[in-house]
């Protein structure tokens, strides 16, 4: 059983002509880090709302195949079980905060487990020290940098402990120092066992050499392939 597996997916969005999804499929084993790049507007984010159940929860549109999380189908799922599976992270690190503080932030989804505030403190303690920001735990949101404010926004899921990540461009907003810090903690994830999607328009984001992806596929016209240099 795979933590992810993508079963020959179709998605257009409703009101829209061409499928955005053309015939997906992947899987992706445990504790891999798989990622994706393509063009601008060929579909990754899509392909990350697939994953994450926003479609077709949220997104309607007409979905066809299936995606399954650790032999789950995603859109039987309830958006409040998936969370607990699959954590997402987007790109842009000013609309993922909305707690006064970072302890409140990484409280927020613990909370709305109505954990025991012992396990609520224990998960927090733990969020703060993957990200390397236990530090910042009584700091104000507002006042954290872009690539603080993504390292929360990482530390904010994992206090829901998932077991798959999808990473949809976290660095592409980060200045080079943050995008450092945000790259030795997917290293540490990629230890921990965590599976990973990692779109990334930057190629160097995805470090190969440096062991953060294990393989990278491209998307082009709907459809995944092996990258192998070229995203056209
Ligand atoms: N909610 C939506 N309704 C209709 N069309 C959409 C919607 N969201 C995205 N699209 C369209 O679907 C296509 C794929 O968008 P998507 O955001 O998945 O691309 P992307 O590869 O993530 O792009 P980027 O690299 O710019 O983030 C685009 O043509 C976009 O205009
Ligand atoms: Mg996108």
């Amino acid at each position: 059983m795979f933590p992810i597996e993508i079963k020959d997916l179709y998605y257009r969005y409703s009101g829209k002509e061409e499928n955005i999804l053309d015939g997906v499929s992947l899987e992706v084993k445990e504790g891999e880090v798989v990622g994706i790049v393509g063009l601008s507007g060929c579909g990754k984010s899509t392909l990350c709302y697939c994953v994450n159940g926003l479609i077709p929860q949220i997104y309607k549109g007409e979905l066809k195949g299936e995606v399954l999380i650790f032999g789950s189908p995603v859109r039987e799922m309830r958006i409040a079980d998936i969370a607990t599976r699959v954590g997402t992270v987007f790109q842009d690190p000013d609309t993922q905060l909305f707690s006064p503080t970072v302890e409140d932030e990484v409280a927020f989804g613990p909370e709305n487990l109505c954990l025991e505030r012992e396990e609520i403190g224990r998960r927090i303690t733990a969020a703060l020290e993957q990200v390397g920001m236990s530090a910042h735990r009584f700091a104000s949101t507002d006042q954290l940098s872009g690539g603080q404010k993504q390292l929360i926004a990482i530390a904010s899921v994992l206090s829901l402990q998932p077991d798959v990540l999808i990473f949809d461009e976290i660095m592409s907003q980060i200045d080079r120092t943050g995008r450092r810090r945000i790259k030795e903690v997917i290293k540490g994830l990629k230890k921990s066992g965590k599976t990973i999607l990692m779109v990334e328009h930057n190629l160097s984001n995805l470090d190969i050499d440096n062991n953060i992806a294990d393989r990278v596929m491209v998307m082009r016209k709907g459809k995944l392939a092996d990258f192998t240099g070229e995203l056209e």
